[in-house]
């Protein structure tokens, strides 16, 4: 896609989303506009990355406003909206990957074959916009090293540029399941960045294990919020932590279920 820009010495990012775009999507754009002469932004909700029908069923679709979003921010940006026939032809499935453990924790525990899904789609992406840059959001964290991986793995030739989480003025991680919460799950939701944060001081003084006692009684107190877990891992490998080592860098993931919605984020320890 777009092969025109190499000649001219300019570069190509891209920002894959699954739509119903928010600030959170944005702030990934503004960043690819800032850093490339185009941008491709794709909208496909992608089957093969839903264990739940229900999920996939339900996820938002609010194409018509993205792609007019999208148009009035830039002309620099392409929207590329495929079809699942267009992606998967009658085959809907997944390749299978090896994140090098990556895949086993966390969301890949909970969400069997998500990051297969995640894997065949970004990749397919990826050979047909042919960017130099994509950029990723950290309130996936997990996908985002996977993708990382992924590319080193099958040499893709794409740099991978990781953007902060953007959250709502109260602290809430902005995802696109938001538009999803009732009024009274979306006013108790900030309880989840809330707790992070808490976590995140315990962490100076408490090991691994305390603060996830401590975090996991915080939500048996909670009426609507469930924990479905909190985890502190070693961001390079994604391994929960055992002993607290200096050289090592942190973080703290957490999946809560408000009624039907799951929500994840995570926060940098240290
Ligand atoms: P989606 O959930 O639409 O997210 C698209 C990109 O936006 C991801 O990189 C995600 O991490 C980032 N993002 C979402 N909310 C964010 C926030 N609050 N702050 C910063 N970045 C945020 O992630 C997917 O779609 C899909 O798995 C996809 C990669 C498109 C493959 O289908």
């Amino acid at each position: 896609m777009l092969d025109g820009l190499a000649l001219k010495n300019q570069t190509l990012g891209f920002v894959p989303t699954m739509g119903a775009l928010h600030e959170g999507h944005l702030s990934l754009i503004d960043k690819g506009l800032q850093e490339n002469a185009k941008m491709v932004v794709s909208i496909f909700v992608n089957p093969t990355q839903f264990d739940n029908a229900s999920d996939l069923k339900k996820y938002p679709r609010t194409l018509e406003s993205d792609i007019e979003m999208l148009k009035s921010l830039s002309e620099d940006i392409l929207v590329y909206a495929p079809t699942v026939e267009d992606v998967y032809g009658d085959a809907i499935a997944s390749e299978t990957f090896d994140f090098d453990g990556l895949e086993h924790q966390m969301e890949g525990k909970f969400r069997k074959g998500h990051f297969d899904g995640v894997g065949t789609i970004v990749k397919r992406l990826f050979e047909i916009v042919k960017p130099d840059f994509a950029y990723f959001g950290e309130k996936d964290f997990q996908q985002l090293r996977i993708i990382q991986k992924l590319v080193e793995k099958h040499n893709l030739g794409v740099t991978v540029v990781g953007c902060d989480i953007f959250r709502a003025e109260d602290g809430l991680a902005m995802s696109s399941r938001n538009q999803r919460l009732t009024k009274e799950h979306r006013e108790v939701a900030p309880f989840i960045f809330q707790t992070l944060t808490a976590a995140k001081a315990h962490f100076g003084t408490e090991n691994a294990e305390e603060v996830t006692k401590w975090v996991e009684e915080q939500f048996k107190k909670h009426e609507l919020l469930e924990l479905e877990y909190f985890t502190i891992a070693d961001e390079e490998t994604l391994q929960p932590v055992e002993t607290k080592e200096k050289s090592k860098s942190y973080r703290a993931f957490i999946a809560v279920f408000a009624g039907d919605i799951r929500l994840i984020d995570n926060i940098a320890l240290n």
